[in-house]
């Protein structure tokens, strides 16, 4: 006898963390989606693996993934909505046939599908996973202040993210890798989703251009925690970027942060020159 799914930690923790999410203002409508990847050994205390509702094609090969199960949140459905009715708005897939094919073992219960965000997620988790073992987690929303920055600054990931690290102190502790930045290009396709990939293998944070942000992480938490910081450096900038800066954190001050933490911030992103 399975216990109940939904006491499983991945999903209240999944739960919660849309909840967060939205909470933020990052989600609205149903704007934002997450994907976690789990072992099948997590999820047969909970249900019986061998039982697949449906199958849905992917719409693309993912070899390295295949038989990686993910929990993630449905096209359409709203962030809001998913405590109210999680087996509605959130879906366990088993990916097979070289990652072509999603067999769906429990949730998308009105009938509906994985984000169409999918290949950007799966993607992303496969270069994330080239880079690191323990990477299970792939995010994405829309939190306001990096959008809205995205139209005022300059999207060279290099500037954007020695903004970003000079905002607050903080920020070069928690992405030491920095955030890359893709142009406008159009969502759900495979093309945004390989363009976002290729992005993955040096940071775990990629912008997305008047639209959002990726973030990929070893645990829900640490995923929220890494745009949370991000948005935070972001609403500084633009409370500050109309006004004359009087003061700033110098390469000198962000060096000496990474070396106290023993931390290698992006090769590169720090002028070399002893401001
Ligand atoms: P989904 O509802 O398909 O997850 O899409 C939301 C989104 O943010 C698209 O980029
Ligand atoms: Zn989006």
């Amino acid at each position: 006898m399975s216990e109940p799914i939904l006491t499983a930690p991945f999903l209240v923790e999944m739960i919660r963390t849309a909840s967060n999410m939205y909470q933020h203002g990052w989600d609205e409508r149903n704007g934002g989606n997450i994907s976690l990847r789990l072992d099948e050994t997590e999820i047969s205390p909970f249900l019986d693996t061998s039982t697949v509702l449906r199958t849905l094609p992917t719409g693309f090969d993912a070899p390295a993934l295949d038989g990686t199960c993910f929990l993630l949140t449905g096209a359409g459905k709203y962030f809001k909505n998913v405590p109210y009715d999680p087996p509605k708005n959130l879906g366990l897939i088993r990916l097979a046939d070289a990652g072509r094919t999603a067999e769906i073992l429990w949730g998308f219960s009105d009938g509906g599908r994985f984000t169409s965000e999918l290949p950007a997620h799966l993607m992303s988790h496969s270069a994330r996973l080239a880079e690191d073992p323990n990477s299970r987690v792939v995010m994405h929303c829309h939190p306001a202040n990096l959008i809205a920055m995205t139209y005022v600054h300059d999207l060279d990931p290099r500037a954007f993210t020695r903004t970003l690290w000079q905002m607050c102190t903080e920020c070069i502790m928690v992405f030491p890798d920095g955030v890359n930045v893709l142009p406008w290009m159009l969502c759900g396709t495979n093309e945004i989703g390989a363009a976002t990939a290729a992005q993955m293998h040096t940071a775990r944070l990629v912008v997305w251009a008047q639209h959002g942000i990726y973030g990929a992480g070893t645990s829900l938490d640490e995923t929220f925690g890494l745009i949370e910081t991000a948005e935070k450096a972001a609403e500084i900038y633009m409370k500050i970027a109309h006004l004359p800066r009087k003061a700033t954190i110098t390469d000198a001050q962000l060096r000496q942060v990474a070396a106290h933490l023993k931390l290698t911030p992006r090769e590169g992103f720090l002028e070399t020159t002893n401001l």
